[in-house]
């Protein structure tokens, strides 16, 4: 919100942004090359083992002070210190937001209602880390004895993308006996597949929930349990083979876990931000404390350079802008995340739900209809499976789809011919999506190559050409560590932090999953009548009812 808590469209900056892009939308960024050759070193911004090139844009120099501009006038110095000092700026909810607090290593308090949140957070910390260093050294025995060796995340959304993205990035760092499998979706056979091969004796289940009331958390957690007590056929195994990670203890001993294998978190721990806070054990399990805590010092890092930096080098903020750019004036609609690093595949899963459950509302903090585009649709993979799917769209298509292409400079792995294609493939893709081929390029091309086609290539030229002029930033990790990745994700964050109070949403709650839960509550128990449905819609009822004649009809044949 603004000072005169008006739309961020009413800004003077927002004016002056609506004439600079009259002026610049049809500048082709072949040409601004080639006559600044220092649109890098002016476009480019490195901090804590990332350096984020955003020169491929379609900007100027005037582009970013006029940005910077419209975001000091929607006050974000202000929101963002608010945040940090945890004001309830999730108003919906009245809550703080505060995943920040779980990753400060200073010894600066931080205050909930008052108090000091920093030595609970420390206190939940040493439990993780005690309680995982004794999964890890096999001091933790199952109950017949045996030690662990399989552990199941079972969660969804923030309390299962999260844990599972920075699992897999983190594998070289994994424990060597140890597995991790995250259990989400409810159909039931994701988690049969997952436990099928396992031996309950030397399992652990996680529960994650948030809540602790999610209809599919908690089902996949009693098929688990059943599935435990069946073989083990005691129910004290339960206390050695079930922990859970919750902010309702009421409901984790309703289930039957003992608080004493609780782990805590708080209610201004947003879902989708939850992975640095117990939310995370399956991460300290996997790769120690000691990574778990580089972690959480990477995006403590960020998260001093997002307070500090002056907004014309700092990371979040340019790439919140830039996305302000596209999305507002350019009225692009969806954003690309292209990791060209496969320990990173899962990076864009995680962060369609961090982005779109947060930024993907039409009404602002104040609950106004907005009459702006608000957040973009967030998609991708993993870098070079893209270029054989629906990179052809990307460099021919209709629609401009700005992108984000995350690059490792070192590799993991022993193959470094390997990683030379893999890193010249991102920045051909960035070069040509800038650049294009032109007609006379073409021609070119197709006259040196050897296997240019003898007659009727005027046929085919127009096909063969690139417009170009697709804006991309390039971001280049280091090396995938606990320390880069913590950086990176933060950096995601604030981006995203910074989008919501421009578009003056509040981007901590999720009021647009409630009501399909609310009516698939209704249809299960339609299901479960003896009669067909008619309270539902026309379409909805004969779907209904088909569905529950198809399975009366199966299980009176299987009867
Ligand atoms: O349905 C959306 C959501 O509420 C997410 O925001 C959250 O990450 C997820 O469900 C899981 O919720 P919980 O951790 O409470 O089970």
């Amino acid at each position: 919100m603004n000072k005169k808590n008006e739309p961020f469209t009413q800004l003077p900056a927002y004016g002056k942004l609506k004439d600079h892009y009259v002026r610049v939308k049809n500048l082709h960024m072949r040409r601004l090359f080639s006559v600044d050759p220092n649109r890098f070193k002016k476009f480019s911004v490195k901090h804590n083992g990332l350096l984020l090139d955003y020169s491929k844009n379609r900007i100027t120099t005037e582009t970013i002070p006029l940005l910077c501009d419209l975001a000091r006038e929607a006050n974000l110095e202000q929101w963002r210190e608010r945040m940090f000092r945890g004001d309830k700026i999730n108003n919906t909810e009245n809550r703080a937001v505060l995943h920040t607090a779980l990753r400060n290593c200073s010894d600066k308090p931080v205050y909930v209602r008052n108090k000091d949140i920093m030595p609970e957070i420390r206190s939940v910390i040493d439990k993780m880390q005690y309680f995982s260093e004794k999964i890890r050294t096999g001091e933790w025995k199952g109950h017949t004895g045996k030690r662990i060796t399989s552990i199941i995340n079972i969660g969804i959304g923030g309390s299962d993308l999260g844990p599972k993205m920075v699992y897999q990035a983190l594998r070289p760092y994994h424990h060597k006996k140890l597995r991790v499998y995250f259990v989400s979706n409810v159909d039931g056979v994701h988690i049969d597949e997952i436990l099928e091969p396992l031996n309950p004796e030397t399992t652990l289940v996680i529960i994650s929930s948030k809540t602790f009331t999610t209809q599919e958390t908690l089902s996949n957690a009693y098929v688990a349990r059943e599935w435990l007590l069946q073989r083990l056929n005691d129910e004290k195994a339960i206390a050695k083979h079930f922990v859970a990670v919750s902010t309702n203890k009421k409901a984790v001993q309703a289930f039957g876990i003992d608080s004493q294998n609780m782990f805590e978190f708080w209610d201004w721990v947003g879902g989708r931000y939850s992975l640095w806070s117990a939310i995370g054990l399956s991460i300290v399990i996997a790769v120690g404390s000691d990574n778990f805590n580089k972690l959480l010092l990477g995006a403590n890092e960020m998260d001093e350079h997002f307070q500090e930096a002056p907004f014309e080098q700092n990371m979040p903020v340019i790439m919140a802008l830039l996305g302000i750019w596209y999305n507002n004036f350019f009225k692009t609609e969806s954003h690309g995340i292209f990791p060209y690093d496969d320990y990173l595949r899962s990076l864009p899963m995680y962060l369609e739900q961090a982005d779109m459950e947060s930024n993907g509302k039409s009404v602002d903090r104040n609950g106004r209809k907005v009459d702006y585009p608000t957040g973009p649709i967030i998609w991708g993979t993993s870098g070079i499976n893209g270029q054989h799917a629906f990179y052809q769209s990307l460099h021919q298509g209709t629609k401009m789809i700005p992108a984000d292409f995350i690059i490792s400079l070192k590799t993991h792995s022993h193959y470094q011919e390997q990683h030379n294609i893999l890193f010249s493939n991102a920045l051909a893709q960035t070069e040509a999506l800038m650049r294009g081929r032109n007609i006379d390029e073409t021609y070119a091309d197709i006259q040196a190559s050897k296997h240019r086609p003898v007659t009727g290539i005027s046929k085919r030229i127009n096909h063969m050409v690139f417009e170009g002029n697709n804006p991309t930033n390039t971001l280049l990790i280091d090396k995938l560590s606990p320390r880069t990745l913590g950086s990176l994700l933060a950096l995601y964050e604030h981006k995203i932090f910074v989008q919501g109070v421009i578009w003056n949403l509040n981007s901590f709650d999720q009021w647009g999953v409630e009501l399909g839960k609310q009516l698939a509550k209704q249809i299960l128990n339609d299901i479960h009548q003896p009669y067909g449905t008619r309270s539902h819609d026309a379409s909805t009822n004969a779907l209904v009812n088909y569905y529950r004649d198809t399975i009366t009809e199966n299980s009176a044949i299987r009867a």
